[in-house]
């Protein structure tokens, strides 16, 4: 089963949370492939895809947002869970309504959606985003909690090795019975 892990990420700490994610997927037996999120063109060579993206002003990126459109007629195919980079502090702030996701869920017919702790270090901020984080109080740091990082990734992996059709699973005739996630035929 091959699982392709993508993130759209503007100060690099959601690519390093997508990097971990994938190495999560690989210890727990699945062939991962990491890939920014504006280059991907195509979904076809996967058998399930796992979308985050940072949140900047309560959004999913640009990068992020696009590339649910442009393989829009493809996420149908394969299974879909999505991860957003946020929240910053101790605790995490905001801790409620980080972002609006209803749409990508609906999209990309997710089967779910995890918020994870971000990082904010302002000397890599650009004027406009430095003088935002000052006025909103943000705090500077690295608040990304890799337990749950590798709790989503579990979640993902046992749910993919769920799907997959065992030699118990093969019946008389060789058949394999439908799955809840049946990997996809690969394309000839
Ligand atoms: C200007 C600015 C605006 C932000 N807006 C939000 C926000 O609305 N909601 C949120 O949860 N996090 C917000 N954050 C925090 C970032 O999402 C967080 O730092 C994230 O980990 C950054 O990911 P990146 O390094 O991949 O770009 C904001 C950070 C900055 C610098």
């Amino acid at each position: 089963m091959h699982v392709l892990v993508t993130a759209a990420s503007r100060y690099g700490s959601t690519a390093e949370i997508a990097a971990a994610i994938r190495g999560h997927l690989v210890d727990r037996g699945l062939d991962a492939s990491l890939l920014d999120a504006d280059r991907v063109t195509t979904l076809q060579p996967y058998d399930a895809v796992v979308l985050g993206s940072a949140v900047y002003a309560g959004r999913w990126t640009k990068p992020a947002r696009e590339l649910v459109e442009r393989v829009a007629d493809q996420w149908s195919d394969c299974p879909v869970w999505l991860f957003s980079s946020g929240p910053v502090g101790d605790p995490p702030k905001p801790d409620d309504d980080t972002v609006d996701v209803a749409e990508t869920m609906e999209a990309t017919g997710a089967r779910g959606h995890v918020v994870l702790p971000g990082r904010v270090d302002r000397s890599l901020l650009g004027f406009g985003e430095r003088a935002i984080v000052r006025a909103l109080h943000v705090p500077d740091g690295d608040f990304r909690d890799w337990a749950a990082v590798e709790d989503f990734a579990r979640t993902v992996a046992e749910s993919l090795h769920a799907g997959e059709p065992s030699d118990a699973d093969v019946d008389a005739d060789g058949a394999i019975p439908e799955r809840p996630v049946a990997p996809r035929a690969r394309p000839s």
